[in-house]
């Protein structure tokens, strides 16, 4: 990878209490060091630490982004649920949209589709998954899945310059198996060109996920259409997570 900026996401999915906020000072020190130039560190920890997360990296150029929300935007009677106008109030950016563990439980193409529009409609910037599951990949179904979750998510949407990709095969999340290097390059590669032609957009932002750590981040980091990583498990050990970041600039 060439000095260019990268996103990194912590997704810390069901993970993480009050005492483990203060285990991001490392991350915090070290995005003061001039290394961090290129780099944007975006913190999505379960809705309970949201707010401790957005106090604690006030004045830093961390940035907090919730996990999931309502396609609801506002307010109403949606037990367990949240909404992007209630993330945004907290002074997240980002939310993550359309993962893979919340498609499993039922969230639809067209669900997700209402969710970005309503974070869109909130001022959020979307972290919007996509990624085909193992049986998809073994019977060569990965760019329609791909596609499909694509447009049907856009639908209807015309400017997706607030809306970073996440290319997360299901198969790869929480197995330490990351796809191969071509197929890899090829998938990222395949969602810009669809981004640039059906989205008219010039300059889309794809991330790979999917058991990234500091050992197979020196594989990873030799594809420059990666525009970052999305990171589960590795991202709740500040010194793993500062490690990936390190070697994605070296
Ligand atoms: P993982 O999770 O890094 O633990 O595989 C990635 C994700 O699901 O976001």
């Amino acid at each position: 990878m060439t000095n260019k900026y990268k996103y990194f996401v912590a997704n810390w999915k069901m993970f993480g209490d009050l005492k483990t906020v203060n285990s991001i000072n490392k991350v915090i020190k070290f995005s003061k060091s001039r290394k961090f130039n290129n780099a944007k560190i975006i913190y999505c920890p379960p809705y309970t630490l949201l707010n401790s997360f957005v106090q604690k990296l006030k004045n830093t150029n961390i940035e907090v982004g919730g996990q999931n929300c309502h396609q609801i935007d506002s307010n109403g009677p949606f037990t367990g649920s949240i909404s992007s106008k209630m993330i945004k109030n907290l002074g997240c950016k980002y939310v993550i949209i359309g993962h893979s563990e919340n498609r499993i439980e039922g969230e639809t193409n067209s669900i997700i589709n209402q969710k970005i529009k309503s974070a869109l409609n909130n001022n959020l910037k979307i972290l919007f998954c996509i990624g085909e599951n193992l049986k998809e990949k073994r019977t060569k179904k990965t760019k329609k899945i791909l596609n499909n979750q694509i447009t049907r998510g856009l639908k209807s949407i015309r400017n997706i310059n607030n809306i970073i990709f996440a290319y997360e095969p299901v198969w790869s999340i929480g197995t330490g198996i990351i796809p191969k290097q071509y197929d890899l390059k090829n998938n990222i590669l395949f969602i810009k060109q669809l981004l640039q032609k059906k989205f008219k957009s010039k300059n889309p932002k794809v991330l790979y996920g999917g058991s990234v750590n500091h050992k197979n981040v020196n594989e990873l980091r030799k594809i420059n259409q990666i525009d970052g990583f999305f990171i589960g498990g590795a991202s709740q050990n500040s010194n793993k997570f500062i490690d990936i970041i390190k070697k994605t600039f070296i």
